[in-house]
């Protein structure tokens, strides 16, 4: 057996934020940019660099998610992961991760999961500019005309020279880094980012050059940026291949209603098997039915204990790995349900977040009565219809279409 060195440079990856600005339906390290989540492609950045500990800091009950996304990134250095509980600020959460550092480690890279596609490239060039008394981090210079407002006036201009956009990794040599964090834990001081308490300690911090792929996903427009930068390239070599769902279900049963991957209080739920989500059942047997892979029955039916209850995440996720591993990318999905209740517009945008996050893919959703006519115009029930494109990942459109 081969006995590695063990690494004198660690990097804590916090992933213990809530997410609120994405407003993604889960903690933002879990959602998915394409089929990895933010977390799976931070880490699979750290692991490109220089072999270092890797600790990485989850939002307390997902300790086991962030376990099973490290092993599979660490691939034959699982090794060198653990994982952390996080706490109720940033700060807490890199307080957590330094208190997990082996006894080897003398520099401490500190990155933001949420940083999901900064390249290796970077993290490696800061480990390597961290001195025994100086801090680093990579920056980028500020592009925008700044100004300074008050109360919806103009009050000055800003030089922007002076000014840069701080990223993560910041490196910092461990001693110093942990002095300075039992300080502001004594002080109950909180800082911005490591760089700023490391100063704020009296150190001095450097900066080298950042890079546009490490830029933080905030939003649901940097979710989308950094879906675009992954995209994989699809030739169009022919029309797209569509597909058509439908689902009806009948009002019944105890406790909330689930509809379009959203708990509705207060709202009637529909039976079924799983959780009755027509909305969800109708897009799974669109894509399945574009892909030629069968219907929602075979794949998730009764015959499938494991879905009772089941919400439409665990369908849409599981149909989305089935699409990608026979071959296709899924184009947009547009769904329309009939019904009288919930009043659905009001939810719409964020239904159609959560089922697009879902399946890394547009959603749509529109929601229509039908005048008081048939099962749905006398409340008893939704129906929904659903129409998926997907395209083939292989740019090889023919073998998918069977020959005559
Ligand atoms: N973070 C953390 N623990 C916290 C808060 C944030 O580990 N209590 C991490 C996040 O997971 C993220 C990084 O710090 O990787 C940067 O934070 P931010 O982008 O603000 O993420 P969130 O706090 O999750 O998002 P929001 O502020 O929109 O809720
Ligand atoms: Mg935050």
């Amino acid at each position: 057996m081969t006995i590695l060195p063990v690494p004198h440079t660690a990097i804590i990856v916090v992933a213990a934020g809530s997410g609120t600005r994405l407003a993604a339906g889960a903690p933002k390290a879990f959602v998915g940019i394409d089929a990895h989540s933010v977390l799976r492609h931070a880490l699979d950045g750290v692991f490109a660099a220089m072999p270092a500990q890797v600790i990485v800091v989850a939002p307390a009950g997902l300790e086991g998610e962030a376990a099973t996304e490290l092993r599979a990134a660490a691939g034959d250095r699982a090794d060198l992961g653990r994982v952390v509980t996080g706490g109720a600020t940033r700060q807490l959460s890199v307080a957590a991760g330094l208190a997990a550092l082996w006894a080897d480690v003398d520099t401490v890279l500190v990155h933001d999961a949420a940083r999901a596609l900064t390249p290796s490239s970077q993290i490696d060039a800061v480990a390597q500019a961290v001195t025994a008394d100086t801090g680093v981090i990579p920056s980028l210079p500020v592009i925008d005309t700044l100004k300074k407002v008050a109360g919806g006036t103009v009050v000055a201009a800003v030089d922007r020279s002076e000014l840069a956009a701080a990223q993560t990794p910041q490196g910092f040599p461990r001693a110093l880094l942990e002095a300075a964090y039992a300080e502001a834990l004594h002080a109950d001081a909180e800082y911005t980012d490591d760089a700023a308490l490391f100063a704020a300690a009296g150190h001095v911090v450097r900066h080298i050059e950042g890079s546009a792929r490490a830029f933080k996903i905030t939003t649901p427009a940097d979710l989308e940026r950094a879906r675009q930068l992954l995209a994989p390239p699809v030739r169009a070599v022919g029309i797209p291949l569509v597909g058509i769902g439908t689902d009806v279900h009948a009002f019944g049963g105890e406790g909330n209603l689930w509809l379009a991957g959203l708990e509705w209080p207060g709202e009637q739920p529909l039976s079924g098997h799983s959780d009755g989500d027509a909305v969800a059942h109708a897009i799974v047997d669109a894509l399945l039915g574009a892909a030629g892979l069968g219907d929602i029955g075979e794949h998730f039916g009764t015959a499938h204990p494991e879905y009772a209850g089941a919400h439409a995440e665990v369908f849409l996720s599981r149909t989305r790995e089935m699409l990608a591993e026979a071959g296709f990318e899924i184009g947009n999905v547009a769904v329309q349900l009939q019904g009288n209740r919930p009043r659905f517009s009001r939810r719409r945008a964020e239904a159609e977040r959560v089922l697009s996050a879902v399946l890394g893919a547009r959603v749509s959703v529109s929601a229509t009565t039908t005048d008081g006519l048939g099962f749905s115009g006398r409340g008893e029930g939704i129906a929904v219809t659903a129409i998926a494109s997907i395209l083939p990942r292989d740019n090889d459109m023919n073998s998918h279409v069977p020959r005559e």
